[in-house]
C-alpha cells in the first residue's frame, strides 16, 4: 500500500494537498520568508533586483497513518523563523496544531489527520509482514513515516537498553507487548517479564520466558530483578530481554528495585541482558540518574508538556508534547529522532497466543541472603535416613539445595498438592547450575519438602 502521494497528480485528494501546500506557502509569503531580493550589479553602474526563493515545495506529500507531511526545501537563513511558525500554519490549515520538523535537507510541516480520517492504526501482522526475517537481537516497533517496518536493534552497542515513556493511554504497554511478541516470534532469545498490571500475561507461558512465567507481585519482581542483577558477574549469558512495565510504581513499592535496575542498566550488556522499561515519566529522582544515562534509546509517546518531553528524551526539540496518543511515538537516541506508529496486537492475537502457551506465574527465586544466613544451606541426605551429615558410605553426599526445597514447598502451598517429577526436573534445571534432578532425586526432594526433618526446620 503506497501512501506516498504526489501533490498534483492524485485524482481524489490532489486538490486537497495542492490547496494545503498553497496555504503553507501563503503563510510563508505573509511572513516575508518565501523569497528575498538580491541586487545584481551591471558593469555600466546601474543595477537591478533579482528575486531569490528561500522556500520551495518538494513535489510530494507524505501521508502517514496519523499525519500529512508537506515537504519544503528551505534556505537555512529563514529556517529559524520557519521553525517558530507552527501556530500560523495550524491557523491557516484550520487544524488544532502542526509541527515543523527538519529531516535532512527537507523541512516538513506535519499536519495531523482528523481522528475519524485516520484509519490510523497498524496491526502487528501488517508491520510484521512488511519485511521477512527480523534478525535475532532486534525487536519490532511499528512503521515509520514512509510506511517502512521499524525495528530496534537492541544488540547494537549504541542501543542496548530502551525506555518506553508516555502518559497513560499513550500506548506504552501496547508497544512493550509488540516488542515481546516479536522477540518470541523471532526466537533465539530469552524474555524476562515483570509487570505489576498483568498486561504481559498472554506471553508468560511461552517457552522463551525466563523462570517459566510472569513476575507480577512487586516483591516477586524485586526477587526476580535481584537474581538477574546478581547473575551479571558470571560471564556472557544467553541473550535476554528484560521487560519491566510500570517502573516508577514498582520502585515506589519496592525501593530496592531501583538498585537492581541500575545494576542491570550499567552492566547487563556484558551478560547479554537488555532492559526495556515502561514508565509514565522518566525522572532521575524516581529511576536514578545512572540508570537514565545507561538507557540511550527512548521510545516516547504522548507526554504532558515540553518539560516532560525533555525529561523523556533528554532533548529539547523532539516535539513529543504534540504527539497524539494511541501509538503515535518518536524513537530518540542521541541526535536521531524517528517518528513512528506503534504496531498493535489485537485482542484476538493475544488470546490466540495465550491459548497456545498457557500463561503461568514465574518460579520466584529465593533471596541469596537467606541462603548465606543458614550455615548449612543444603539438606544432606544419605540413603533414606534424611537429616544427618554427609554420605557415610564414601559416596559424595547427594545434596538437595534448600532453595529447591523451598520452591517445591511454595508449589505445594499454592496448589495444595505435590508437583510432578517433571515439574521438579524443569524447576531445578532452571535454578541450578548442576542441572535438573533425575526422577529418583526429584522424588526424594518432594518427600523432603513435604516433610522437612526436625533439624532443618529448627534452622529456619
Ligand atoms: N498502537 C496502537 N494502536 C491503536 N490503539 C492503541 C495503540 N496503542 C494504544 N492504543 C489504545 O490506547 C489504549 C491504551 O494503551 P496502553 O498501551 O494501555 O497505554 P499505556 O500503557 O501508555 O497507558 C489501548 O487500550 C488502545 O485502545
Ligand atoms: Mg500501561
Amino acid at each position: 500500500m503506497d501512501r506516498i502521494r504526489t501533490a498534483l497528480d492524485q485524482k481524489r485528494r490532489g486538490t486537497h494537498y495542492a490547496d494545503r501546500m498553497h496555504r503553507i506557502l501563503g503563510v510563508c509569503q505573509d511572513c516575508g520568508i518565501l523569497w528575498h531580493e538580491e541586487r545584481v550589479a551591471f558593469t555600466n553602474g546601474s543595477s537591478t533586483l533579482r528575486r531569490v526563493h528561500d522556500i520551495e515545495p518538494v513535489g510530494r506529500v507524505l501521508v502517514t497513518p496519523r499525519y500529512e507531511k508537506y515537504g519544503l526545501h528551505v534556505n537555512t537563513r529563514v529556517l529559524p523563523r520557519l521553525k517558530r511558525m507552527a501556530p500560523q500554519f495550524a491557523y491557516a490549515l484550520n487544524v488544532p496544531s502542526t509541527s515543523v520538523e527538519v529531516d535532512g535537507n527537507i523541512v516538513y510541516i506535519r499536519v495531523p489527520l482528523d481522528d475519524g480520517q485516520s484509519d490510523g492504526l497498524v496491526t502487528f501482522e501488517e508491520a510484521w509482514s512488511i519485511a521477512q526475517g527480523i534478525p535475532v537481537g532486534s525487536l519490532l516497533l511499528g512503521i515509520d513515516d514512509d510506511r517502512r517496518q521499524l525495528v530496534l536493534e537492541m544488540i547494537s552497542p549504541t542501543n542496548v537498553h530502551a525506555a518506553v515513556v508516555g502518559m497513560t493511554g499513550s500506548g506504552k504497554s501496547t508497544l512493550l507487548k509488540t516488542m515481546i511478541m516479536s522477540a518470541q516470534r523471532i526466537g533465539g532469545s530469552q524474555v524476562a517479564l515483570f509487570d505489576p498490571s498483568g498486561g504481559f500475561r498472554p506471553f508468560s507461558g511461552h517457552p522463551s520466558v525466563w523462570r517459566g512465567g510472569l513476575f507480577s507481585r512487586p516483591d516477586d519482581c524485586e526477587l526476580g530483578l535481584e537474581a538477574l542483577a546478581r547473575g551479571i558477574g558470571r560471564g556472557p549469558g544467553r541473550l535476554t530481554f528484560v521487560f519491566v512495565d510500570e517502573v516508577p510504581e514498582l520502585i515506589a513499592q519496592r525501593p530496592e528495585i531501583k538498585k537492581h535496575l541500575a545494576r542491570l542498566a550499567q552492566a547487563g550488556r556484558h551478560a547479554g541482558l537488555h532492559l526495556v522499561i515502561g514508565a509514565q515519566h522518566l525522572l532521575a529522582s524516581d529511576v536514578g540518574s545512572m540508570t537514565l544515562r545507561n538507557i540511550p534509546v527512548r521510545l516516547v509517546g504522548r507526554v504532558a508538556d515540553r518539560m516532560a518531553a525533555y525529561q523523556a528524551t533528554s532533548r529539547n526539540d523532539t516535539g513529543a508534547e504534540s504527539l497524539r496518543g494511541r501509538g503515535d511515538f518518536v524513537a530518540v537516541n542521541g541526535s536521531t529522532v524517528r517518528h513512528f506508529q506503534v504496531a498493535y496486537l489485537t485482542e484476538a492475537d493475544l488470546e490466540e497466543w495465550a491459548r497456545r502457551y498457557a500463561p503461568r506465574d514465574a518460579m520466584v527465586p529465593v533471596r541469596p541472603e537467606v541462603r548465606t544466613a543458614q550455615r548449612a544451606p543444603v539438606y544432606a541426605l544419605a540413603g533414606s535416613g534424611g537429616g544427618g551429615g554427609g554420605g557415610g558410605d564414601g559416596r559424595p553426599p547427594d545434596e538437595i539445595p534448600e532453595r529447591a526445597l523451598r520452591e517445591i514447598q511454595r508449589y505445594i502451598r499454592k496448589n495444595g498438592r505435590r508437583p510432578s517429577l517433571n515439574w521438579v526436573y524443569r524447576m531445578t534445571k532452571e535454578m541450578l547450575p548442576t542441572g535438573g534432578f533425575n526422577r529418583d532425586k526429584a522424588r526424594r526432594a518432594i518427600r523432603l519438602a513435604a516433610h522437612p526433618p526436625e533439624a532443618a526446620r529448627a534452622q529456619r
